[in-house]
């Protein structure tokens, strides 16, 4: 395991949340609290608030992301969003398949392939998201799943796209519910997906990919979650909406 080989990454994913004038007056907030970052520090906010978003981290350490992107370039699509759109806007990174896209919105194992690939082929970086539910985990099928979620997620990404490639393991059980896995859980979940990539590309390959842990990660838990070796940083949703948790989390991924 070299995890040395990884930049740590953590990702705030605000979800609903936020009109555009909150979207900037919390990241004015947050640019001096995380400004000393040893880690990639990125917020994932919704469409309408990019500009403001993108506007207030200007100069900073802080890279926006959205939370979804369509995989294709244009067209009859109602209410969807393009890569080149996000692009133009100065968004560097996207969600791709969190498990609340999955579970409200049908999102497949398949369109969460093409939304990837959309991703990477316009040279943004995608954060994929997989996990288990309860039951699946219940019945021992965690490694099964994480295995084939991370494989179909990244059908026909080349090597070379891999770079732009981050896994986010989150258990469906740990989201929003303030019931964290435990850092060895974390590590092990984080693992399979790391053997998945290890098993399409190689471990070489599969040692510089970021893999992230999310599923109510916060600025009690952070410091334990990330030491873990297959533990490359977080995918945070509640305690992104609050400048000082979201900065104890940074530094605990700097460390
Ligand atoms: P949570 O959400 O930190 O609120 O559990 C994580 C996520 O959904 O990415």
């Amino acid at each position: 395991m070299k995890k040395e080989l990884r930049r740590a990454v953590i990702a705030g994913n605000w979800k609903m949340n936020n009109t555009p004038s909150q979207a900037k007056a919390l990241i004015e907030e947050m640019k001096p609290l995380v400004k000393d970052a040893d880690c990639d520090v990125v917020l994932c906010v919704p469409f309408i608030d990019i500009p403001a978003a993108v506007e207030a981290a200007k100069g900073s350490n802080i890279k926006i992301g959205a939370e979804n992107i369509h995989f294709k370039a244009s067209g009859a699509y109602t209410g969807e969003i393009s890569a080149d759109m996000l692009k133009e806007a100065g968004v560097e990174y996207v969600v791709v398949g969190h498990s609340e896209r999955r579970q409200y919105f049908a999102e497949t194992d398949q369109t969460v392939n093409l939304r990837t690939l959309a991703a990477v082929n316009a040279g943004l970086k995608a954060i994929v998201c997989v996990g288990e539910t309860l039951e699946q985990r219940e019945l021992g099928y965690t490694e099964t799943l994480l295995k084939y979620q991370t494989k179909m997620a990244l059908t026909n990404v080349t090597k070379e796209q891999l770079k732009n490639i981050i896994i986010a393991y989150e258990p469906v059980w740990a989201i929003g519910t303030g019931v964290t896995a435990t850092a060895d859980q974390a590590d092990e979940g984080n693992g399979f997906c790391r053997a998945a990539i290890a098993e399409a590309y190689g471990e070489d390959v599969a040692q510089t990919v970021t893999v992230q842990y999310g599923g109510s990660m916060n600025a009690k838990n952070a410091e334990e979650l990330v030491a873990k070796v297959n533990v490359d940083g977080g995918l945070i949703g509640g305690a992104s909406l609050k400048a000082e948790d979201f900065s104890i989390i940074v530094k605990a991924a700097s460390k």
